[in-house]
């Protein structure tokens, strides 16, 4: 099988990709990415260094020359989209990328893979579409979509065009909804990192009102096995539910974090709300679990000491990702929030 992967230089695709040419010895993928600030090629530098089955394009997903001439190769059998801005609080500062790439640039590749008869589409969606829910109860493929932030309305527009070109082209379009991905190679503007970084450097740990909004926690590479059973075993025009089955306030999760670091409780504090923030995400993805086979593997607090151990061990891997550009970011957004 041979896959087109966009996005593959951020967390999820880096983690899909290195997975996939793990477990399937005759798959070839081709990755491309436009890398923005979330995207590093160096994460998969080794493979494009020694690995034939992998190569890599830099591009945008917007462009249409360039994806219809990919796909225009008789030997690619699939797309898989992760490419996307993905960061909730920049999309509160600046909607329009969030626009253009996970909307037109998921439209653009949709329709290239039509145009070219491509067997399967997957595009990787969010639970973030379906809103947020109240103490009780979980999200199922039912739910209605209601996003709430400019990131989770247009991940929920491109679910609806993904819909449309299932209904009305018949293209085989599966789209996957994940909880919230932990591990290897996460940009750390992102809680688990952010809180990971700042404690290794005694730093106040920013926890957003009263840290007791709950997100579901899944291992990446539980989603990137979401992804693979949805290209395998998908049925067409299917959205499928993923997630850890762990919820966690994010108080709990910043204090598990300080005590697997030794950190005191004290570096928690307490700082200005995100606007229109989620109460709580948990998933049902029982869908999955029959029609794909899918259970994810390993728990919160073990992922989260493996997760630990991933950034200890590359120190090199954080320096290099926290530019001049995070820096900025990343002082603008803690002074907006004090
Ligand atoms: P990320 O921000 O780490 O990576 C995104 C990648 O997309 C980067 O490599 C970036 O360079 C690339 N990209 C951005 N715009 C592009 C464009 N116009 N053309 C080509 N490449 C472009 O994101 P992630 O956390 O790895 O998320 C991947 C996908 O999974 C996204 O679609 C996201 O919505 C979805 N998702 C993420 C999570 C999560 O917890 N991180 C959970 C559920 C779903
Ligand atoms: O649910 C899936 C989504 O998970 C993905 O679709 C998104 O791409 C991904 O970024 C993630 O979105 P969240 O907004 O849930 O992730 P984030 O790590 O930004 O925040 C997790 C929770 O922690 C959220 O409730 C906000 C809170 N938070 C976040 C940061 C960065 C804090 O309290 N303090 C922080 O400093």
């Amino acid at each position: 099988m041979k896959i087109l992967v966009t996005g593959g230089c951020g967390f999820i695709g880096t983690n899909f990709i290195r997975m996939m040419l793990r477990k399937h010895p005759d798959w070839q993928i081709v990755n491309l990415d436009k890398l923005t600030y979330a995207g590093n090629r160096l994460n998969l530098l080794d493979l494009e260094q020694d690995e034939p089955r992998y190569s890599f394009v830099q591009g945008d997903i917007c462009d249409r020359e360039l994806c219809m001439e990919i796909m225009a190769d008789p030997h690619l059998d699939a797309v898989v989209n992760f490419a996307a801005e993905s960061h909730v609080d920049r999309s509160i500062n600046d909607p329009s990328p969030f626009v253009t790439t996970n909307i037109q640039g998921a439209q653009n590749l949709m329709e290239c893979a039509r145009q070219n008869g491509i067997s399967r589409f997957v595009h990787v969606s969010t639970d973030e579409v379906y809103g947020t829910l109240g103490p009780e109860g979980k999200f199922t493929e039912c739910t209605p979509l209601a996003p709430n932030s400019p990131y989770s309305a247009s991940k929920a527009s491109a679910d609806m065009m993904a819909r449309a070109y299932f209904e009305t082209y018949g293209m085989p379009m599966v789209v996957t909804r994940c909880s919230n991905n932990y591990g290897p190679y996460q940009f750390p503007e992102k809680l688990i990192p952010l809180i990971y970084l700042r404690a290794k450097a005694d730093q106040p740990l920013p926890v957003y009102g009263d840290g007791m909004n709950v997100r579901d926690w899944i291992w990446v590479e539980d989603h990137c096995l979401g992804v693979e059973l949805s290209l395998l075993k998908g049925r067409d025009g299917q959205a499928y539910n993923f997630g850890g089955d762990a919820e966690e306030t994010n108080l709990d999760v910043v204090r598990t974090i300080l005590s697997i670091l030794g950190k005191p409780e004290s570096l928690i504090t307490f700082v200005k709300d995100r606007p229109g923030h989620d109460l709580r995400y948990a998933m049902d993805f029982k869908l999955a679990a029959e029609e794909l086979g899918f259970a994810p593997t390993i728990g919160f607090r073990d992922g989260l000491v493996k997760t630990i151990e991933w950034y200890e061990n590359h120190a090199d891997w954080l320096d290099q990702v926290q530019s001049g550009a995070y820096r900025n970011f990343m002082n603008q957004w803690y002074e907006d929030r004090t």
